[in-house]
């Protein structure tokens, strides 16, 4: 495991925008596995103005999302569909057709679930993954359990979890309360993965992650495991280190 602590949310995102550029430069038909959530917004600026910049090329890239909320389509604004076409694609020369979102509204789950796992695999799996991290250790949407959910399924959120993503919402009434989220068995199998955090909020979640005991109950914990993984945090989210 490799810990890079930055001075502030900008260096954590340009650190972890570089990393994405050098894995696109090296490997032009990389797959890569992204988040969303507020923590990688500044990352994906980055991105935007190195393809601008003319440094980097996404024709050849395909792409996984973590996550889905369940019964939100991709129109809906709260959709993690929606918020990576405009904060990112929008912006980029991806071809829409290796772009995959899990579909929230689909109506068969458990096949929409399959199907994900399956289009994965026939791809080559996933060279690089982005993550975040919940207030509560959540990987994707991998919530504190008794037990590590294997792939792509879907999940209650936590109550925690509803309350901290209320604030993209009307009202935390509006927050959907299930997801469908790639499982850790599916991030574990990444071939690198790269964790960001930033924020007072998030340090505690960091310390367990890294220095706890790996259990479900602390879903980030298991990256301990994983054999290539890098965890960039702000001055924050590492103060506890
Ligand atoms: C969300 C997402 C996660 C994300 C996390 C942190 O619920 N499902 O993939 O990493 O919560 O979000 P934020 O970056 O806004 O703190």
């Amino acid at each position: 495991m490799r810990i890079i602590c930055t001075d502030n949310y900008e260096q954590m995102s340009k650190k972890a925008a570089n990393i994405v550029a050098s894995q696109i430069i090296l490997k032009p038909n990389s797959v890569l596995g992204l988040a969303t959530g507020s923590t990688p917004i500044g990352m994906y600026k980055q991105l935007i103005k190195t393809y601008k910049d003319g440094h980097i090329d996404f024709e050849e890239v395909t792409t996984f999302n973590l996550d889905e909320y369940y019964g939100l389509n991709k129109q809906n604004e709260q959709s993690y569909y929606y918020y990576m076409y405009e904060n990112f694609f929008k912006y980029i020369n991806i071809d829409m057709n290796k772009v995959n979102i899990p579909d929230g509204t689909a109506v068969n789950i458990d096949s929409e679930c399959l199907e994900y796992e399956r289009k994965i695999r026939n791809c080559g799996g996933i060279d690089l993954q982005v993550l975040g991290i919940g207030t509560n250790g959540h990987i994707g949407f991998n919530e504190p359990d008794i037990k590590f959910e294997a792939l792509t399924h879907i999940v209650e959120l936590d109550e925690q979890t509803i309350k901290d993503n209320s604030r993209f919402f009307n009202s935390i009434k509006d927050v959907p309360t299930k997801a469908i989220s790639m499982g850790i068995k599916t991030i574990m199998r990444a071939k690198k993965i790269i964790l960001l955090a930033s924020g007072i909020e998030k340090s505690d979640a960091i310390y367990k992650a890294i220095y706890g005991k790996i259990t479900p109950n602390l879903p980030a914990s298991v990256l301990q495991l994983h054999p290539d993984v890098t965890f960039i945090l702000d001055k924050d989210a590492a103060s506890k280190l």
